[in-house]
């Protein structure tokens, strides 16, 4: 297959994006906003391709925050089904594509018949490695602090475990997001400047980058624009005279 992008010398390893303005996309197209999150859903495989042949080896997605629950029942049922949907007609080329697929969040939610997708497609790509695509639903950051702070109480209750052996690494370890570097960059498109709950815990030392484009009108050059002023950053982490670039780093912290 034709790759959508030549490889870029330094790109991050771990790439968070946060798919916002669907709904002021359609807008703009004279088109519903089921049609405008049906554009969304469709624009995930060409920026996950694009960050496969770019070289990033970690994407994180996030499709559905705890606080969607809020929105209109209609538009939030169209949501879970077209979330289904998409699973169903991507999971052979995301396979092809030796792309490993899992999903954060309390999936306890969903429909039966979702869930059962969510599971069959982790499974069926479980071996895979070339991509890591994480994809969050019913996923906050406060949540999954709180589910990792519920097991570690529950531990300290049954006496597996000593107050003062809780530290940072074991706090990680109880996170949904445990099994993958932190996120070295963070895009969010839709023009808000916000992390609305997504990754708390793991964006402590992530870069941002903000983009006015809304998530289906997100373009591949401008894909290619934010890898390209992460790679310029210094990323110092609290400490002084760093020389080395965000690009670096990131490769130095890959732990696959
Ligand atoms: C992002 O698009 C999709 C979800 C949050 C599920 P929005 O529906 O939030 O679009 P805007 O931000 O209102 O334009
Ligand atoms: C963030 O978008 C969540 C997702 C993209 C899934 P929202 O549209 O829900 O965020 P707010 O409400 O503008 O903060
Ligand atoms: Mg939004």
């Amino acid at each position: 297959m034709q790759p959508l992008a030549d490889p870029l010398a330094d790109p991050p390893n771990h790439v968070a994006i946060i798919m916002d303005g669907n709904s002021r996309w359609a807008e703009t197209q004279g088109m519903s906003r089921d049609e405008g999150h049906r554009a969304g859903a469709q624009h995930v495989r060409t920026v996950a391709e694009a960050c496969a042949d770019l070289g990033v080896r970690y994407l994180t997605l996030f499709a559905f925050s705890t606080e969607n629950w809020q929105r209109p029942t209609d538009e939030v049922e169209f949501l879970i089904q077209l979330i289904g949907e998409t699973l169903e007609n991507e999971l052979d080329e995301l396979d092809e594509r030796e792309t490993q697929v899992r999903f954060i969040g309390d999936r306890s939610r969903f429909p039966l018949d979702v869930r059962q997708k969510l599971h069959d497609s982790e499974i069926r790509t479980a071996h895979h490695k070339k991509l890591f695509l994480t994809i969050a639903l019913n996923y906050g950051g406060r949540w999954d602090l709180t589910a990792a702070t519920r097991e570690i109480a529950e531990a300290v209750k049954l006496g597996y475990l000593a107050p003062e052996e809780i530290d940072e690494n074991l706090i990680q370890t109880h996170l949904s997001t445990r099994d993958h570097p932190a996120p070295d960059l963070c895009i969010r498109t839709g023009g808000e400047r916000r992390i609305s709950n997504f990754l708390l815990w793991d964006f402590a030392y992530t870069e941002f980058y903000f983009s006015d484009s809304f998530w289906p009108g997100f373009s591949l050059k401008e894909l290619r624009a934010a890898f390209e002023d992460y790679s310029k950053r210094q990323r110092r982490f609290g400490a002084r005279n760093a020389t080395m670039t965000a690009s670096t780093i990131s490769t130095i912290v890959e732990f696959h």
